[in-house]
């Protein structure tokens, strides 16, 4: 029976909000969308066509749920990566491929990746346990300022420990971790790609972003970034190297440091919808979840025009709040024009949680931040 490219079956392995999002974009063009997850109130119950309650992590559960797939994606990289090599040997289009999500689990294989395929990105060592840190320290072959990263699993800042002094070595994470050059950043920068199995492939706009000093998260990101236009061509011209390098299909959200002096470098990437790129469903021609879906399914791939400057903020839980949720001042917030918060749906708050963003769009860019300032001041998540 013949099947066309939009009446094939997509399977996400995971539920939450970038799910949720892909499943939103997903409906406008009809499409079929399972999802595994074995949280059974995740945020996108409400918009997917199926569910299975699975873990994404076991082998059985990803191959099982695979299986009835024609095309199987992520919206987190903490899946099973043998049971998608698997599920490719049957045959199934998984995208991104097991192989590139291989490498990118794992932040000391994408260190050696840039290394081997020449794309700039900070020094690095790779290192078995702390006690190995602090023995070269000693010796005198590390110096102090380094950044020191957990191999896998890490997150929003989660698994990241920077070593300013030697006071800071008290906290070195356990375990396989790699450490890395303490780059000079003048600005934190993100490209986009999109690109379909033909081999066709689109770059966002450079996003500039702002972080938060606590909890390490972004703060704001905004759009267009404040970077020359010389320097947004360099950093779209290394996203599309890596996005062909690593053979992605999908989209591969490229996080980048501009240094002190000027060099762009490759910080991580992420094979999948990315925090970078939730301003895209109001402020560009397509938004990267429609992209991600049109590349996966090998449609042409749309416009990514920035129709109009945003600023985009997540909605963190309240440090002191953990409990039902309540989104204070949301209705002020509401009353502002070009401001759309996103709420994920989540029933439950705690502190710094990810709860929904919102995102701020406005001709003027500068009226956009002011705007944002506002509902960062007002809109608090608590319980
Ligand atoms: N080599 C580095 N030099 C300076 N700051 C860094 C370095 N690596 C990471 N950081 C800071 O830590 C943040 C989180 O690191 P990242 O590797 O992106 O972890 P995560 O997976 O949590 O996003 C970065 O956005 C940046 O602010
Ligand atoms: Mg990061």
């Amino acid at each position: 029976m013949h099947h066309s490219k939009l009446s094939q079956k997509i399977g996400i392995l995971g539920g939450g909000q970038l799910g949720k999002m892909l499943c939103q974009a997903g409906s406008i063009l009809g499409l079929d969308i399972s999802i595994l997850e074995k949280d059974t109130t995740f945020p996108a119950a409400s918009v997917c066509t199926s569910f299975v309650c699975g873990d994404i992590t076991d082998y059985d559960d990803v191959v099982q749920f695979g299986m009835k797939m024609d095309v199987i994606t992520i919206e987190i990289e903490n899946v099973n990566t043998d049971a998608l090599e698997a599920l490719e040997q049957m045959g199934k289009k998984v995208y991104p491929p097991s192989a590139a999500l291989k490498i990118i689990k794992d932040k000391g294989k994408q260190k050696i990746f840039y290394e081997g395929s020449e794309i700039p990105s900070s020094d690095f060592t790779l290192y078995k346990s702390r006690e190995e840190i602090l023995s070269d320290v000693v010796k005198g072959t590390l110096n102090i300022p380094f950044v020191q990263k957990s191999r896998t699993e890490g997150y929003d800042g989660k698994g990241v420990q920077v070593v300013r002094s030697s006071d800071d070595l008290d906290f070195l994470i356990e375990g396989a971790t790699l450490v890395e050059d303490m780059v000079e950043i003048e600005s934190e920068i993100a490209v986009i790609v999109a690109r379909n199995p033909s081999g066709d492939m689109k770059a966002f706009p450079v996003v500039e972003m702002q972080f938060h000093p606590v909890a390490n998260l972004v703060e704001f990101l905004f759009c267009p970034s404040s970077l020359s236009n010389i320097k947004q061509l360099e950093a779209e011209k290394l996203a599309l190297e890596i996005t062909e390098k690593l053979d992605i299909v999908g989209l591969l959200a490229v996080e980048m440091f501009v240094s002190k002096d000027g060099a762009i470098l490759i910080n991580e990437v992420a094979p999948r919808p990315h925090n970078s790129g939730h301003h895209t469903i109001e402020a560009c021609s397509t938004s990267q979840y429609e992209m991600h879906l049109r590349a996966i399914l090998d449609l042409p791939l749309g416009s990514t025009e920035l129709i109009i400057p945003a600023v985009m903020i997540n909605l963190l839980g309240e440090p002191d709040y953990q409990g039902k949720v309540v989104y204070q001042n949301i209705e002020n917030c509401l009353s502002i024009d070009g401001v759309y918060p996103h709420l994920y749906g989540k029933k439950e708050t705690k502190p710094y949680r990810k709860m929904g963003h919102v995102t701020i769009v406005d001709k003027n860019l500068d009226i956009a931040i002011e705007k944002a300032r506002i509902v960062q001041k007002t809109l608090k998540v608590i319980s």
